[in-house]
């Protein structure tokens, strides 16, 4: 993203040059800049209106030597709709910095995963979550760098949506540490993991959200999630991204839900999922904790929580997250 005029209002949002000169057709949103010499006005002036084709402004883009280009906040998930049919152009394209091209992708899937959540049993939100579980992958494979640096991006307040691509980011993470070089697979690992908590599309918010301990009858709604969303997605996902969706809180002692299942009996893929489920989660702030730093969040994964994980998985984990520190 471009560098914001420091008098342009908040109502309004940087986009990337870079970004802009790669779209092509209508666009769906209003798009403002700054004319040179004008950088002084309290606000952008309108450059192009949604519904035109953006193919005539990009020659007066280039001509003019225009730097900086707006939206208006409201029109940002219109923004991020529109150019998930480009991520797998902007991620091949070597002029567009690593960094940029996670906060595209980190936004843009945020923003399906919103819609799904919304409606679940909309066929165009789920092949949206298909595409972006693809990109995110083709991502991933396409620079070492690209898992930490979508990693960085994870908000520290709490939303079931970020939370469902963290833990997509980590899990991609944790299967390129354990499978390396290996694809077979992958995207439907990936695509449960976006999916895992699909489920809480069907329980009360104030429940989900609530400030407090739960009552052990708020708890047992909780704990249908991993049901539900096997059920919304019975007839829509692969198996292997069924399973992830109704075991991710299993555990390795046994005393996970919904199937009391133990050791073996839980699958490689589900095994990762809860690692990263867990960890994100506790690194995140909730509505009835704080934040822990990844160093204090890994410590109680392994002094607080024995029997939740397979041993050999968590240091992979472990191995995943020096890799970021290290970066
Ligand atoms: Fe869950
Ligand atoms: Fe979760």
């Amino acid at each position: 993203m471009n560098a914001k005029n420091p008098s342009c209002p908040d109502t309004f949002v940087p986009i990337s040059k870079h970004c802009l000169m790669k779209l092509y057709g209508e666009i769906a949103f209003d798009l403002y800049t700054y004319l040179p010499g004008e950088q002084h006005l309290k606000e952008p002036v309108l450059l192009m209106r949604r519904n035109c084709l953006i193919s005539k402004i990009q020659e007066i883009i280039t001509d003019s030597g225009l730097e900086q280009f707006f939206i208006k906040k409201e029109d940002l998930p219109n923004f991020h709709h529109f150019i998930e049919n480009f991520i797998y152009m902007l991620i091949e394209d070597q002029s567009i910095p690593l960094a940029e091209k996670s906060q595209i992708i980190y936004k843009c899937a945020s923003n399906v995963i919103r819609d799904i959540f919304a409606d679940p049993r909309s066929g165009e939100n789920l092949k949206r979550a298909e595409d972006i579980t693809s990109n995110i992958i083709r991502f991933a494979l396409s620079n070492d760098a690209s898992i930490p640096s979508l990693l960085q991006l994870s908000s520290h307040d709490y939303y079931t949506f970020t939370h469902c691509l963290n833990v997509a980011v980590f899990s991609v993470g944790m299967w390129q540490q354990i499978y390396p070089g290996e694809k077979e697979g992958l995207h439907e690992f990936a695509l449960g993991c976006i999916l895992h908590d699909i489920g809480k599309s069907r329980i009360d918010e104030v429940i989900l959200n609530k400030p407090g301990a739960l009552t052990s009858e708020e708890f047992s709604i909780i704990k249908k999630h991993p049901r539900y969303g096997y059920e919304l997605m019975a007839d829509s996902v692969p198996a292997p991204a069924l399973d992830v969706i109704l075991h991710h809180h299993e555990k390795h002692s046994g005393r996970g839900y919904p199937n009391g299942l133990k050791g073996d009996q839980i699958s490689e893929l589900a095994k990762i999922a809860a690692i990263a489920d867990v960890y994100d989660a506790l690194t995140t702030r909730r509505a009835y904790a704080a934040a822990r730093d990844p160093f204090k969040a890994m410590l109680t994964m392994k002094e607080e929580m024995v029997g939740h994980f397979e041993q050999e998985k968590f240091i992979f984990f472990v191995h995943l997250l020096s890799g970021k520190k290290k970066e």
